[in-house]
């Protein structure tokens, strides 16, 4: 039988997410210098006619027309993230104050329209004068740099924020470690330093986490991990014990340092047995475990399969594949690790374009279990269908499919509500469309469309999908009559 929502609490917060070097643009403005996203983008421009991250969606010079948008919306909260290199352009040192006036401005526009800001600190984009002075999230010089900036911005806005997240998806970044930071050449062979990036940023997260609780009274903070859940391909006992290898490796090893502040077991025997394991310096664990959650924010979009994969020689390790082109099929592998598990696609979902499964269930399922095995408050800080949308001539954009995705992923969320699990916001990817971290501005995830293309900047005029009218209605309703 249909599950359809019940009205959501009072004070649950419906939002929208976006980070920073995907939606501002003005790059190089007003004091502004390079993050790696600069140089990263800059290189898939030349190398795949993806969009450079100079304009993206025009923010920094539209977001009072964006912010107005949201109130008109009804957006309770707004998910985003601040730009390093914006407020301390060389990564340390002199703070650039038309970078702090731009977050001051945005936050009290936003304050002034009652939605609650959301704060990451740090989505993908290091300055890239770090990277340049040490090779960036590999030396460990960057959890001191990082506290520095961090205490800079906590402070700034400690008045006026209470949501504060820390680092966004170190999952993700170990598996896609060239998109989302800048490798040297001469390091990309060299895949322990994944883990060593990753052991690094829990550090400098536990720094974050401890901030706030000095810094903001009433605060609340936590981490942002993309996670996806993992299903065996089948129910032979070697598929499911694939399965829960890969939730260790993928999802436990950082769901256990945010919450128990320490690594998964059966993870870090897998790592140490094939080097792959993070130097651990003396003090590092006793940091990590001061520096503890009071939330979690999750992004999901699609969930994954494994199955059993034999050590015999016949399959070398890899990390994730990704589908450059928006043609289903054309995913460049899995992730495989033999004797361990290997990934693979299900053959029970549909996907998106890009091979992304479609399972809402993976919802509900993920949140029950995080707060089955942690008990803390969750918001869902990103969601979202990726997809080809066309802007027609009046000026309308019909996406059905969008609407579609993510009624059924709300009612999800509700019945894992239903059964206990306490959600503070949902704020799905992406406010308006942005620049993709792999696939340009083509992949649209927003309610509302910016007319651009990879090539043309054009005037980034904004337009309201069919998808923005829905979500008002399901927040002027506060999620009820949903249909998973
Ligand atoms: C998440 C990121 O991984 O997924 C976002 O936090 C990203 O930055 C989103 O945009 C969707 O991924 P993609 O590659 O389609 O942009």
């Amino acid at each position: 039988m249909a599950y359809t929502t019940t009205a959501f609490p009072d004070n649950f917060l419906w939002g929208a997410s976006t980070s920073a070097y995907q939606v501002e643009g003005a790059a190089l403005e007003d004091g502004k210098k390079a993050s790696q996203q600069d140089i990263i983008n800059r290189d898939n421009f030349r190398e795949r006619g993806f969009a450079t991250a100079e304009v993206t969606s025009d923010h920094y010079h539209h977001f009072r027309e964006d912010v107005a948008l949201m109130a008109e919306m009804g957006l309770k909260a707004y998910r985003f993230s601040i730009a390093w290199s914006r407020v301390i352009p060389d990564g340390t040192g002199a703070v650039n104050p038309a970078g702090l006036k731009f977050y001051h401005d945005l936050i009290d526009e936003l304050l002034a329209h009652g939605i609650e800001p959301i704060v990451t600190l740090y989505h993908y984009d290091l300055p890239w004068a770090l990277v340049e002075r040490y090779g960036g999230w590999i030396s460990r010089q960057v959890v001191d740099d990082f506290e520095a900036y961090a205490r800079l911005i906590i402070t700034e806005f400690r008045d006026q924020v209470k949501y504060w997240t820390t680092i966004n998806e170190q999952s993700i970044i170990v598996q896609y470690w060239t998109q989302k930071c800048y490798i040297p050449e001469e390091f990309r062979g060299n895949n322990q330093l994944r883990y060593q990036i990753n052991h690094h940023m829990n550090l400098a997260h536990a720094v974050a986490c401890n901030l706030v609780h000095e810094l903001v009274p009433g605060g609340m903070v936590g981490s942002v991990i993309g996670y996806s859940p993992i299903y065996p391909l089948t129910s032979r006992a070697e598929d499911v014990m694939a399965a829960q290898n890969a939730h260790d490796l993928r999802n436990g090893y950082y769901l256990d340092i945010y919450f128990k502040g320490k690594y998964t077991d059966s993870a870090m025997a897998y790592l140490e047995r094939h080097g792959l394991a993070p130097k651990i310096e003396p003090g590092d664990m006793e940091l990590i475990a001061s520096g503890t959650s009071d939330m979690l924010g999750i992004n999901y979009y699609a969930s994954e399969c494994a199955k059993a994969c034999p050590d015999d020689g016949t399959r070398e390790m890899r990390w994730n594949g990704v589908n450059l082109t928006g043609k289903k099929g054309d995913i460049s592998g899995f992730e495989t690790h033999p004797g361990f598990y290997e990934m693979c696609k299900n053959p029970l979902l549909d996907t998106n374009d890009w091979d992304w499964a479609i399972d809402p269930i993976g919802l509900e399922y993920l949140l029950r279990d995080i707060w089955m095995r942690y008990g803390k408050p969750l918001m869902v800080c990103e969601n979202g269908l990726g997809a080809f949308d066309t802007l027609e001539a009046d000026g309308t954009v019909h996406d059905p499919y969008r609407i579609d995705y993510l009624s059924r992923h709300i009612a999800a969320m509700k019945r894992a509500m239903d059964y206990g699990v306490q959600m503070l916001a949902y704020c799905p990817w992406s406010a308006l469309d942005l620049l993709s971290t792999s696939n340009g501005v083509k992949k649209r995830y927003g309610f509302i469309y910016v007319d651009r293309t990879d090539d043309d900047p054009r005037e980034c005029r904004r337009y309201r999908k069919d998808s923005f009218a829905w979500y008002r209605n399901v927040i002027a309703n506060n999620g009820a009559g949903l249909t998973l």
